[in-house]
């Protein structure tokens, strides 16, 4: 059977986003621009990939896809967080985000950043209510913490911004790519996998499969800044080589960069083919190929 990736993430999309809209304050609310501004970026489109990981792999270990919603918002919440201040001037310095001008270009830089830091903290809130058992909530929270913060998409920004206009080695690259982006992938299959109760064991292979999937990912951002049609992506291409940034074409050329993304792709679905039943993991599979094959 083949499973149409687009039309599952449109329906996990909707299903996200009416659960979004619940959980974040109304745009009315003094101080309503700060709602306004959250709301700008949340409500802009993109893929919901961490929010679609989340459910799908709680899907796939039998979990209940109503004890996942909260901890998927809150991922997407945390994820718009991170491309708020991405695009800031003092960072990426990006105008175009989500197909619409970058937060900051709207409402200020002022007001990009609380809304960024409203974001965050707004997370941990939605996945700390809700009826699921205290100790899932811990061990969630947990999770996207350390995806999240010092050691994981923080430290990854740091060195982001730390190897710009510099040479780098392989270690110091992957490091970058592992943090800035695969930690928070990482956490999504791995809380989707523990709303679910699954075994330690599905656990660590979960993991290397998003592991995997997390370097390919932003191994394809970084060709689709090189070669994307910026209409489709909904930001600007280009801009990597204009700040001299560390990405894999810039390291090692297109054609290899693609050859490591598919490597990573056949590794990824190799972990997922250990796993009982198989036809319960089809959805990951799909997504691992439809992810390394996006123009958007
Ligand atoms: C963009 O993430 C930033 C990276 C981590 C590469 P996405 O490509 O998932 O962005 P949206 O959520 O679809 O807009
Ligand atoms: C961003 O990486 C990663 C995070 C936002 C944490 P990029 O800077 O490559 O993402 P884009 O290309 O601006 O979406
Ligand atoms: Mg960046
Ligand atoms: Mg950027
Ligand atoms: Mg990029």
């Amino acid at each position: 059977m083949s499973i149409d990736v687009e039309q599952l993430l449109q329906t996990i999309s909707k299903q996200i986003e009416q659960a979004m809209d619940l959980y974040l304050p109304k745009e009315g609310t003094h101080p309503s621009i700060l709602y306004e501004a959250m709301r700008y970026s949340v409500f802009a489109g993109g893929k919901r990939l961490r929010p679609a990981l989340l459910l799908l792999t709680t899907k796939a270990c039998r979990g209940s896809q109503s004890d996942a919603l909260r901890a998927a918002c809150g991922l997407e919440f945390i994820h718009t967080y991170s491309l708020i201040h991405d695009d800031l001037p003092a960072m990426d310095n990006d105008d175009f985000r989500r197909g619409r001008p970058t937060n900051h270009i709207v409402f200020g830089e002022a007001n990009a950043i609380l809304a960024g830091d409203a974001l965050l903290t707004h997370a941990f809130s939605v996945i700390a209510s809700g009826d699921l058992a205290a100790e899932k909530k811990v061990r969630l929270i947990q999770e996207v913490a350390q995806a999240s913060g010092a050691l994981g998409m923080v430290a990854g920004q740091a060195a982001d911004l730390l190897a710009e206009n510099s040479v780098i080695d392989v270690d110091q690259l992957a490091f970058i790519h592992q943090h800035k982006t695969g930690d928070l992938l990482r956490a999504s299959v791995r809380m989707g996998a523990i709303v679910a109760g699954a075994t330690e064991d599905t656990l660590d292979v979960l993991t290397k499969y998003a592991e995997a999937l997390g370097l390919a990912f932003q191994i394809h951002d970084d060709i689709l800044d090189v070669v994307g049609d910026p209409v489709a992506l909904g930001k600007q291409t280009g801009m990597d080589e204009s700040l001299q940034k560390a990405t894999w074409p810039s390291v090692f050329g297109l054609e290899a960069s693609r050859q490591q993304v598919s490597k990573l792709t056949d590794f990824a679905l190799s972990c997922l083919a250990s796993l009982e039943p198989s036809e319960a993991f089809a959805e990951l599979r799909a997504l691992a190929t439809w992810l390394v094959n996006r123009n958007h």
